[in-house]
């Protein structure tokens, strides 16, 4: 399987704190892949790097071949991106919100609207497109967001904390949604603080500590490696409690 991302000593630090510590890291291009780690690990960090919201401080990372240095709207043209927090526009309906997200590809008004139906109908929010976003639950925004990343059918998702705050039904209507993504051929990146989620969807997972990857391998064989389930393995790789 060829790679969609290489990052080859990646180093990002704010001020004096080195939040992503010189890390080395492959993604096959339709796999899963998945970071783990306690807050502040920097797994956040790493998302926005990839796609393109912070320039590296050091080291090289390609998405789909190309510098994140030096041509960003080649890989953001082609990515699907669900940040940890919520950023959708309080002051439009659910339709607006798909339909102005849109304008940033350059899709028209009259192309947007069949593709957000589309998206909407796949994230099962059809039936909210005329409501405000000030009245959707946390669920439904999170499928919103989810339907706002696919606009332009993205080759890769990166998906930051996609389920945090769900309730375990819409948590596995999400889970379903990316199990189906990813058999269209989509490459999913997610980062999350659910092992059962680690376990439940992705390929390989790269645990961090403090900045740096402290392992990388599928779930089953870093379990059979250190022996329990992913959470054992997470607290021993990790030294620190779950934390949500
Ligand atoms: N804009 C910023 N300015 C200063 N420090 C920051 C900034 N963004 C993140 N940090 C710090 O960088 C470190 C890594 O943060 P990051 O958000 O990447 O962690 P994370 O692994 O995503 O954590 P969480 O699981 O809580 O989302 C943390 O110590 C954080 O406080
Ligand atoms: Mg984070």
């Amino acid at each position: 399987m060829e790679s969609i991302i290489t990052a080859r000593g990646l180093a990002k630090s704010y001020n004096s704190l080195r939040a992503v510590d010189g890390i080395d890291f492959e993604i096959k291009t339709g796999e899963c892949f998945g970071f783990l780690g306690p807050n502040g690990a920097g797994k956040t960090t790493v998302m926005k790097i990839i796609y393109c919201f912070l320039p590296p401080d050091e080291g090289e990372v390609k998405v789909f071949d190309i510098d994140v240095k030096k041509e960003p709207w080649r890989i953001k043209s082609r990515i699907g991106v669900l940040p940890q927090h919520e950023n959708l526009d309080p002051d439009l309906s659910v339709m607006e919100n798909l339909v102005v997200y849109a304008r940033y590809f350059d899709i028209g008004k009259n192309a947007s609207v069949p593709i957000a139906w589309e998206m909407l109908e796949f994230a099962e929010i059809k039936e909210k497109a005329d409501v405000n976003i000030l009245k959707l639950s946390g669920g439904m925004k999170r499928r919103l967001q989810l339907a706002r990343a696919l606009m332009n059918y993205p080759e890769l998702l990166v998906l930051d904390e996609p389920t945090t705050g769900l309730d375990p039904h819409s948590r596995h209507t999400v889970w379903d949604k990316l199990n189906q993504l990813k058999e269209q051929g989509t490459t999913l990146l997610l980062t999350t603080h659910y092992m059962e989620e680690a376990e439940a969807l992705c390929d390989r997972v790269a645990i961090m500590d403090r900045g740096k990857i402290v392992a990388t391998d599928s779930p089953k064989k870093l379990m059979e490696r250190h022996g329990g389930n992913l959470e054992h393995v997470y607290l021993t790789l990790t030294g620190r409690p779950l934390e949500a």
